[in-house]
C-alpha cells in the first residue's frame, strides 16, 4: 500500500471505531454506535474531528498488543442549528469505553477549547468507568474532567446524555453538568453497583432499579430527562440547547415572533370556585406561553412544582410554577432543590424568570423536618433572591405564609407582580387561621359550627383577596387571568436591558 492509501485505511478504521464486529455489537444491545450518535446530535457534515489517531500509553496486560485508533472516545466540534458546540462520545465497542490516560486528555483538551471560545460542551457517555490496566493515570483523568466541569459551571453550558452504563466516581462529571439526560432500559448511573450493594446491605437490586432512567427520573432526581431511546435523547440535547445561550455572556436566541390576538379567555374560566379543588398548571402554561414550546425539565420529579424552558414572544424564558394538581403545589424539600436548581441555571445565563404562584405553604411533618426541609427549602430562597435575571411573578390563587415570600414575592427582588382576582395571599389558610385566633370566641360560643363557619368568613373577606397586597405594592396590579400573557409580554420587552449587580464578593454561601 502506498502512504496515501496507509493513511485513507488508518482513518477508516479509526471511523468504523474498531471494526464492524464491534458496531453489530453495540447494535445488537440497541445502542447507537458513538459515532452514530454525534452524526445525528450535529448538523449534517459540520463534524470537525480532533484526536482521532490518539492511542492509549499502557503497556501493562498485554495492552500493547491493542492499540485502538481513537483510544474510545470520538472529540471534536461542530453545530447544531448552525451554532457551535464541542462534543465528546464515548465508544463502548473499545474498552468498555473506559477511561484512559489519553481518552481523558482528548475530552480535556475539547473542553479547554469550549471554554477559551464560549461554547456549549456536549458528552455522550457510554463507559465502565476507570480503565483499569491503567490505575491511577485513570484516575487523574477523572480528576482532570471534573476540575474543568467545575471552572465551566455557569460560563458555558454543559449537557451530559448517558447512553450506556456509568458507574463508580465517573457519575460525578455528569453530575457537576447542568443537564443529564438518560435513555430507559439501556443506561444506568450508581456510585456503587449491585454486586456491592448486595455484598454491604445484601440488598438484592437490579442495575435497571438501582440506577436506571425512570429510577433517577423519578426517585433521586438525578436525571432531569428519561428518554424513550436514543433518538429522543438526541433531540431533547438540541432542544434544550435552542433556549440557551453559547455562555454566560451571550444572550439565547431569539426566534421570529408576530403579535397576534395574545388574550386567552380561556383562562379566565381556569381556577376552581372550590379553593381546595385542583386544576393543572400546565394549562396555565400553555396558555400563556408561545404554542407548543414549552419543554419541561425534571417532568416526573417533585411534581409538586413544575420548571421547564419555553418562549415567550419568540425569546426563551424559564418557568417555575407550583402544581396545585399534585400535594396540592405544596413546597417540600424536593420541589425546594428541584427549583433552586433551575432558577440558577437560568440566573447564569440570563434567561429570565417566570414563577406561577399558587402554593399551600411548605409541607408539614416529621419527615420534612428530619430531613431538613430548612436548609432545603431555603435553597430556593436563596435562589430567588440571588437571581438578577428580569423576573416577573403571576400568583394565581395561594401565596400562604413563608411560601409567599419564597415564590418570587417582591421583597426579594422580583420585578413585577402580578395576581389574579382568585389570589389568596395571607400568612395561612382561614381555616387554620381562624382555628388560632379566635379560639376562645369560638369555645365560648353556643354554636361552635356556626361561629368557625362566620370567622372563616371574616377572615377570607379581609385576607383571601390579593387587594391588600396591591395597596402596599407588592402586587405591582391584579389582572384579568385572560390578560395574563399581554402582560407577560410587555413586562419581559421593559426589563430586556436589566441591569443588576450582586455585591462584590468571592461568591455566596447557599445553604447546600
Ligand atoms: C477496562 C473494561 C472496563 C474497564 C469494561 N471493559 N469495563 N476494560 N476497564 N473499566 C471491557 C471489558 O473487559 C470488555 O472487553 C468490554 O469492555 C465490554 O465489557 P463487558 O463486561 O463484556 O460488557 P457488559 O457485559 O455490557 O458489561 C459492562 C459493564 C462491565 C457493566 C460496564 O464491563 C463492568 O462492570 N465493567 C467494570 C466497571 C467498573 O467497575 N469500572 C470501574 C469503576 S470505578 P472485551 O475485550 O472482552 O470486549 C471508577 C473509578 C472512577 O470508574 C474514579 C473517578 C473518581
Amino acid at each position: 500500500m502506498d502512504k496515501i492509501a496507509i493513511l485513507q485505511q488508518k482513518i477508516k478504521e479509526s471511523q468504523l471505531g474498531g471494526g464492524q464486529k464491534r458496531i453489530d455489537s453495540q447494535h445488537s444491545k440497541g445502542k447507537l454506535t458513538a459515532r452514530e450518535r454525534v452524526q445525528l446530535l450535529l448538523d449534517e457534515g459540520t463534524f470537525e474531528e480532533i484526536g482521532m489517531f490518539v492511542t492509549h500509553r499502557s503497556r501493562d496486560f498485554g495492552m500493547e498488543r491493542e492499540l485502538i485508533l481513537g483510544d474510545g472516545v470520538i472529540t471534536g466540534y461542530g453545530t447544531i442549528n448552525g451554532r457551535l458546540v464541542y462534543v465528546f462520545s464515548q465508544d463502548f465497542t473499545v474498552f468498555g469505553g473506559s477511561l484512559s490516560e489519553t481518552h481523558a486528555e482528548k475530552i480535556v483538551k475539547i473542553m479547554d477549547l469550549a471554554m477559551q471560545n464560549g461554547a456549549p460542551l456536549i458528552g455522550l457517555n457510554d463507559s465502565g468507568g476507570a480503565r483499569i490496566q491503567e490505575g491511577v493515570v485513570s484516575l487523574g483523568g477523572y480528576a482532570d474532567i471534573f476540575y474543568r466541569n467545575v471552572k465551566a459551571s455557569g460560563v458555558i453550558p454543559q449537557i451530559s446524555a448517558v447512553m450506556g452504563p456509568c458507574a463508580g466516581g465517573a457519575v460525578y462529571s455528569p453530575a457537576i453538568t447542568d443537564f443529564i439526560l438518560m435513555v430507559e432500559h439501556t443506561s444506568y448511573m450508581f456510585v456503587t453497583g449491585p454486586n456491592v450493594v448486595k455484598t454491604v446491605t445484601h440488598e438484592n437490586v437490579t442495575s435497571e432499579e438501582l440506577g436506571g432512567a425512570n429510577t433517577h427520573a423519578t426517585k433521586s432526581g438525578v436525571t432531569h430527562f428519561a428518554c424513550a431511546n436514543e433518538l429522543e435523547c438526541i433531540d431533547n440535547i438540541k432542544k434544550l440547547l435552542s433556549f440557551m445561550p453559547q455562555n454566560c455572556e451571550d444572550d439565547a436566541p431569539i426566534y421570529n415572533y408576530t403579535i397576534g390576538k395574545e388574550t386567552r379567555p380561556v383562562l379566565n374560566n381556569l381556577i376552581p370556585d372550590n379553593a381546595f379543588q385542583p386544576y393543572d398548571i400546565k394549562e396555565v402554561i400553555a396558555e400563556i406561553t408561545d404554542e407548543n414550546t414549552f419543554l419541561e425539565v425534571h417532568k416526573d420529579y417533585a411534581e409538586n412544582i413544575v420548571v421547564g424552558f419555553a418562549l415567550l414572544g419568540g425569546r426563551s424564558i424559564g418557568i417555575v410554577a407550583n402544581q396545585p394538581a399534585f400535594l396540592a403545589g405544596v413546597l417540600d424539600i424536593n420541589s425546594s432543590k428541584k427549583g433552586a436548581r433551575f432558577v440558577r441555571f437560568c440566573d447564569a445565563f440570563n434567561i429570565p424568570l417566570l414563577v406561577l404562584v399558587d402554593v399551600p405553604g411548605f409541607l408539614p411533618g416529621t419527615d420534612q423536618e428530619w430531613h431538613g426541609i430548612i436548609v432545603n427549602g431555603a435553597k430556593l430562597l436563596y435562589a430567588l433572591c440571588e437571581a438578577t435575571v428580569p423576573k416577573i411573578t403571576v400568583i394565581t390563587r395561594k401565596a400562604y405564609g413563608g411560601a409567599y415570600d419564597v415564590m418570587n414575592s417582591k421583597h426579594i427582588g422580583a420585578d413585577l407582580n402580578y395576581a389574579w382576582p382568585t389570589a389568596e395571599i395571607a400568612v395561612m389558610g382561614a381555616k387554620g387561621a381562624t382555628e388560632i385566633i379566635f379560639k376562645k370566641e369560638i369555645s365560648e360560643a353556643d354554636d361552635h359550627d356556626a361561629k368557625i363557619k362566620e370567622k372563616e368568613t371574616e377572615y377570607i373577606d379581609k385576607f383571601a383577596n390579593p387587594y391588600n397586597a396591591a395597596a402596599r405594592g407588592f402586587i405591582d396590579e391584579v389582572i384579568m387571568p385572560e390578560d395574563t400573557r399581554i402582560k407577560l409580554l410587555k413586562g419581559f420587552k421593559m426589563l430586556e436591558n436589566k441591569v443588576a449587580k450582586m455585591p462584590k464578593r468571592k461568591h455566596g454561601n447557599i445553604p447546600l
